[in-house]
C-alpha cells in the first residue's frame, strides 16, 4: 500500500510512541517504501506495545521501522538522530501533552516542547542544508501543534479558530506549544527550512493514555469509579476522532504549502458534560446492572485558567487539500468504547 509519495524514502516520527504518532506509525508500517524512524525520550506516555504487536503480524510487508530512544531536550543526541534517519519528512509530535502536568509541572514542558523544538530545528537545518538539490527541494517537517495556542474563544462565540487567529494561550503547556510553533515559523522565515504547521482540536481513540477526559471516563465508568468533571462542565472541545487527524497529517504531507498553518476540528462541537453524558449512556446499554452510570459524576474544583471553549474553522484545510473529517462522534465514540474494553490489559498498565 503506498501512503507517500515514491520519492520519499525515509520518515522521521517524533514522540511516535504516543497516542497520536503512534497512530500514524501503524499506518505508515503499512507503505513497504518507507523506512521510519520513531524518536521518543520513552516518558510515562509512551507505549511500546502495540508497535510490537503490530509489526510481528506485518512482517510480510518488510516494514523497515527503527525505534531510537533519544530526548529532544539533548541537542548532541537530537543531532545523532537526525544523523542516523536521514530523514525526507519529519513529523514532529513529540511534547508533554497533559495540561494538568503542565500546571503542576511546568519545567518539563518548556524543556520538551520549547528547548526540545529549538534542538529538532537546528538539527534538521544542519541535515537540511546538507541535501543534495533534489533531496533538499522535496523535504519537509510538519509540526504537530494544538488550537489551545488560541487560547478560548467565549460560550456564545459563533466565531471559530482559524489561521489568523491571534495567539493567547492560557495554560503553560499552551504557552509552551505557541513558542515551538513560533519558532518552527523563524526558522522557516529566517532560514529558508520548509515547514508546515498544524493546530489540531481535542483527539480522542485507541491508545489515548487515560489521564485524559474520554479514556479516563469510559475507564471509571467501567468500573463504576467516580467521574470526575471540572468546575460545571459546560466547557466545550471541538473533539476530533484520531484516525481523521491522521488522514489529514498526510494530505497536508503531499498538498500543503510551505511555510502555511493549517487549523484542523473534528466539527463535533460538545461540552464536558455531553462528553460524559453520552459515554454514561452507551454503558447503560453494555452494563445495565449499573445504570444510571451519570450517578458517578462527580463536579470539582475547576482548573485554574480553564479555557471556555475551543471550535476550529477548518475552511483552509478542505479547500486546499480535500481533507475533512469522516467520522461522526457517534460512531467513534463506540469504536473507542469497544477498543478499551477488549485492551483492559493494555490499560492496566497506566490507570488504577
Ligand atoms: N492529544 C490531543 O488531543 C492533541 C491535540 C492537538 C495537538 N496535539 C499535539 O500532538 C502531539 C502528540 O500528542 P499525544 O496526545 O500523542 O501526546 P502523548 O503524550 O500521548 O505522546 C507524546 C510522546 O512524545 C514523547 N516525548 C515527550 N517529550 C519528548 C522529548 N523531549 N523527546 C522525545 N520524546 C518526547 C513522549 O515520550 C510520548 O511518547 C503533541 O505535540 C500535542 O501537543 C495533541
Amino acid at each position: 500500500m503506498r501512503l507517500l509519495p515514491k520519492s520519499i524514502k525515509n520518515i522521521l516520527v517524533t514522540g511516535g510512541c504516543g497516542f497520536i504518532g503512534g497512530r500514524l506509525i501503524r499506518r505508515l508500517i503499512l507503505d513497504d517504501n518507507l523506512n521510519i524512524f520513531n524518536l521518543d525520550k520513552i516518558g510515562y506516555a509512551s507505549d511500546l506495545t502495540s508497535h510490537n504487536k503490530y509489526l510481528k503480524n506485518i512482517r510480510s510487508h518488510q516494514a523497515k521501522y527503527t525505534l531510537i530512544k533519544s530526548d529532544l531536550s539533548n541537542l548532541k543526541d537530537t543531532k545523532h538522530a537526525i544523523k542516523l534517519s536521514n530523514p525526507d519528512i519529519v513529523f514532529h509530535f513529540a511534547a508533554e501533552s497533559h495540561v494538568d502536568r503542565s500546571i503542576s509541572n511546568p519545567e518539563i514542558f518548556v524543556k520538551s516542547n520549547v528547548i526540545g523544538t529549538f534542538n529538532l530545528l537546528e538539527a534538521l537545518k544542519f541535515h537540511w542544508e546538507s541535501l543534495s538539490p533534489i533531496r533538499k527541494k522535496k523535504f519537509k517537517l510538519l509540526h504537530i501543534s494544538t488550537d489551545e495556542v488560541f487560547g478560548s474563544l467565549n460560550l456564545n462565540d459563533e466565531l471559530l479558530f482559524n489561521e489568523n487567529s491571534p495567539y493567547k494561550p492560557s495554560s503553560p503547556y499552551a504557552s509552551s506549544k505557541s513558542a515551538s510553533d513560533h519558532f518552527v515559523k523563524a526558522w522557516y522565515y529566517t532560514y529558508g527550512l520548509p515547514v508546515i504547521i498544524s493546530n489540531c482540536s481535542n483527539n480522542y481513540g485507541p491508545y489515548q493514555f487515560p489521564e485524559k477526559l474520554i479514556p479516563l471516563t469510559i475507564l471509571n465508568a467501567k468500573n463504576n469509579k467516580e467521574i470526575s468533571i471540572y468546575g460545571n462542565g459546560n466547557n466545550i472541545r471541538d473533539w476530533i476522532f484520531v484516525e481523521d487527524h491522521i488522514n489529514a497529517l498526510l494530505q497536508l504531507i503531499v498538498k500543503g504549502q510551505i511555510g502555511e498553518s493549517y487549523c484542523i476540528g473534528g466539527g463535533e462541537q460538545k461540552t464536558n458534560n455531553e462528553i460524559v453524558q453520552i459515554i454514561c449512556s452507551i454503558f447503560d446499554e453494555i452494563k445495565p446492572l449499573n445504570a444510571p452510570h451519570i450517578k458517578l459524576k462527580k463536579f470539582i474544583k475547576d482548573r485554574p485558567g480553564h479555557d471556555m471553549k475551543y471550535g476550529v474553522d477548518n475552511n483552509k484545510i478542505t479547500n486546499e487539500t480535500g481533507w475533512k473529517p469522516t467520522y461522526s462522534f457517534k460512531q467513534a465514540i463506540r469504536i473507542t468504547i469497544d477498543w478499551y474494553l477488549k485492551n483492559i490489559d493494555w490499560c492496566k498498565q497506566s490507570y488504577r
